[in-house]
């Protein structure tokens, strides 16, 4: 089974084609958006959906180039059914009509989409694409949860795992600590009570002057620390769920910020301290619940977990203990849509109807 997957959630378009059994990608592409929404330091939705409009066509024919199977061909396509599914996606339709009228369906058994959660108007974009590409190919269509996929993204490389895994996201909308009982048998021990980790990485960012996404600007500046000269704290490391709290962390970095002259030293300890207060607390909180449900194996996903600093400290923790630490490449981890096809493979949600949950949560 050949399955496409398309990922609009947030800021970047990503198409991917992947084989089902043995699983297999057979090509990924991202488009970042990320230059344009420096400029305003952080994700406009409807520029970012507008984006999205520009860029599916032109990603979609690298992926499938990519994967040969882009053929020329003449068709005939129903343009009024197609002007219906895209009425909301002007620049997309004109785009997609072009496409499919000028090339041969290729051989994909079902295309799967991010229906949530994520930015609404441009998940809406990559459903109604979707839902075009669907009706015109007449294939089915499999809905994905975002968060269960980089939850799996673990699985793009080590295929064989064992449960129960815990399972920490760190994205940029959210930070959840999940026990993995099996596939598709989850259940949420705990999560962050205000600002993601992710979002926590940006917003600090922003207040010592670093550009959109804080995280890897953060992650390099850190690097270059030589001296401490700010202390933050490490919100909730104590407590006894399995909650997490980062906007405290946020507000101290920003009365330090006020407090002291933003020169390249301070910036650089702020990030290095900034990183390490959301290490400790990810890596503390994450050991607690694999020791509390006598789980041997953790996975690790979403855009943060790209951070080496975190990869490298929680590695060598959980060897420590005896605790296997596991987590996909860097671009695994952040937005891609490889790792919603192999949701879709693992768990075939098809749907006749489909529309955005931008609140879907795990079950
Ligand atoms: O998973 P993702 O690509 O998109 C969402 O689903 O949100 O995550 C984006 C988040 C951003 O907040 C970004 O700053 C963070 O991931 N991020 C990082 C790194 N790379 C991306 N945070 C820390 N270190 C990184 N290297
Ligand atoms: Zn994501």
């Amino acid at each position: 089974m050949k399955i496409l997957a398309i990922d609009t959630s947030c800021d970047d378009t990503c198409i991917a084609l992947a084989n089902c059994k043995p699983f297999e990608i057979i090509s990924n592409t991202v488009s970042s958006q990320v230059e344009l929404h420096q400029e305003y330091g952080g994700v406009y939705p409807s520029l970012a959906r507008r984006e999205h409009q520009k860029n599916l066509v032109p990603v979609l024919i690298k992926t499938l180039k990519k994967a040969k199977l882009l053929k020329k061909q003449q068709n005939n396509i129903d343009e009024k059914k197609l002007k219906i599914i895209l009425k909301r996606e002007e620049i997309l339709f004109n785009d997609l009509k072009e496409f499919l009228s000028s090339s041969a369906k290729p051989k994909i058994d079902a295309i799967a989409v991010t229906v949530g959660p994520g930015l609404d108007p441009t998940l809406w974009t990559g459903i109604n694409f979707t839902k075009a590409i669907s009706k015109i190919w007449n294939i089915p269509i499999i809905a994905v949860n975002h968060i269960e996929a980089h939850l799996l993204s673990v699985l793009l490389e080590n295929k064989k795992q064992k449960f129960p895994v815990i399972g920490l996201i760190v994205s940029g909308g959210h930070t959840q600590l999940v026990l993995i009982k099996d596939i598709k048998k989850y259940k949420i021990l705990g999560e962050t009570r205000d600002d993601a980790a992710g979002e926590a990485f940006d917003k600090i960012a922003r207040i010592i002057g670093l550009p959109y996404p804080g995280g890897p600007a953060i992650s390099k500046e850190a690097k270059e620390s030589k001296k401490q000269l700010v202390k933050l704290p490490r919100p909730m490391i104590n407590t006894k769920d399995y909650d997490f709290s980062f906007s405290g962390l946020k507000t101290a970095a920003l009365y330090a910020s006020k407090k002291n002259k933003i020169t390249k030293d301070f910036r650089q300890s702020m990030a290095k301290e900034a990183q390490q207060a959301i290490i400790d607390v990810l890596i503390k909180k994450t050991i607690k619940a694999a020791k509390d449900f006598n789980v041997k194996t953790i996975f690790m996903g979403g855009g943060v977990a790209a951070n080496q600093e975190l990869r490298k400290q929680f590695k060598e923790k959980s060897n420590k203990l005896g605790i296997k630490f596991q987590v996909a490449k860097p671009k695994f981890c952040t937005d891609n849509a490889a790792m919603i096809a192999l949701t879709a493979c693992l768990n075939k949600n098809y749907k006749k109807r489909i529309s955005t949950n931008p609140n879907l949560r795990l079950k």
